[in-house]
């Protein structure tokens, strides 16, 4: 009987077949929406090697505990697993494996594109053009922030927040960044490392580049809205409980910051009638940073990497916790 793989979505690129070139038994969920926990439940119930998962899927205790079988591996295609209990896993001998590095680029451009829409106003300016509305030319017309000689606050700086930083050192920004402690690197390009709170007080950009866990769970709330300048603008593309979405809402109908550029949200997905949608100079687009072509068949292949590796009794290249 050859293993069975699920995958909870389909991929591009050809992680899949290459999987079942290698004798595994692989189903892909066909919908558009993810598969809800009681289907991936009775995929484990009728035995399977392997699951492959995305940011959407809760893979939580509940599940190693209420099925009758558990997989031998859990394998995220993506960086981020806080949608995993890696330690409910681990416990229940499971491998969890992730796909660090494949999407630094496609993720800082993608914040380097939002930064960029925000700041110069390019969605409200299409807008504006396709309601009829640009009658002349005038020299107020969408005033914006301009990026050279601005500074930027990168708060965390992984591999997304040093490939974001790079290319704020192209349009001339001052970087400014906060981490756990400083980084070699970061000084090489003239980043300076400094406290969350003078980076909140000094950056005319906060950009967030940091995992979701139990400390940074709404980092950015009333009080850190509160210390960036009200011509600030924050822009989200980790995880969007890092930010308080209600205190998010509330500083940017007060004016408090001047705006706001997320890819991701609390809750997501973000339902079309949320208030946090009402709010001014808000760009948010969903959940795509990693939604570069290659890079999302790199995220799958990776995965598949994993798998193999746990096929052939290795451990896996990227494994979230020692089994
Ligand atoms: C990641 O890889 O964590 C991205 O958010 C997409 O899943």
């Amino acid at each position: 009987m050859p293993e069975r793989i699920f995958f909870t979505r389909e991929w591009p690129g050809t992680a899949a077949d290459r999987l079942r070139e290698g004798g595994l038994d692989v189903e892909v969920w066909p919908d558009f929406n993810a598969p809800s926990t009681s289907e991936i439940e009775a995929r484990l119930d009728g035995g399977l090697f392997a699951l492959v998962t995305t940011v959407e899927d809760p893979i939580q205790a509940g599940l190693f505990q209420n099925a009758s079988h558990t997989p031998e591996i859990v394998a995220q295609a993506g960086v981020g697993y806080d949608n995993i209990d890696v330690e409910a896993a681990r416990k229940a001998g499971v491998w969890v494996t992730n796909t660090p590095g494949v999407l630094d680029e496609a993720t800082a451009d993608l914040a380097f594109a939002l930064m960029c829409s925000l700041a110069r106003r390019i969605p409200e300016a299409d807008a504006y053009v396709r309601d009829g509305k640009w009658t002349a030319w005038h020299p107020s017309l969408f005033l914006g922030k301009e990026l050279a000689g601005a500074t930027v606050g990168i708060v965390g700086i992984g591999r997304i927040g040093m490939a974001f930083a790079r290319r704020c050192t192209g349009f001339g920004m001052r970087i400014l960044y906060t981490a756990r402690s400083e980084n070699l690197e970061a000084a090489q390009i003239g980043a300076a490392y400094c406290e969350l709170e003078t980076l909140l007080a000094e950056a005319d950009i906060v950009s967030l580049h940091i995992p979701l866990t139990d400390v940074t769970r709404g980092l950015i709330d009333d009080r850190r809205l509160g210390m960036m300048r009200s011509d600030a603008i924050l822009v989200n593309t980790s995880r969007g409980p890092v930010v308080d979405t209600d205190a998010l809402c509330r500083a940017l109908v007060a004016g408090r910051i001047a705006g706001a550029a997320l890819d991701v949200t609390d809750p997501e997905p973000l339902p079309g009638d949320h208030p946090l949608l009402k709010a001014p100079n808000l760009v948010v687009v969903p959940h795509i940073g990693s939604a570069g072509r290659q890079t999302r068949a790199r995220m799958a292949n990776m995965a598949a990497d994993n798998v193999l590796a746990v096929r052939r009794g290795e451990r896996p290249p990227n494994a979230l916790a020692n089994l």
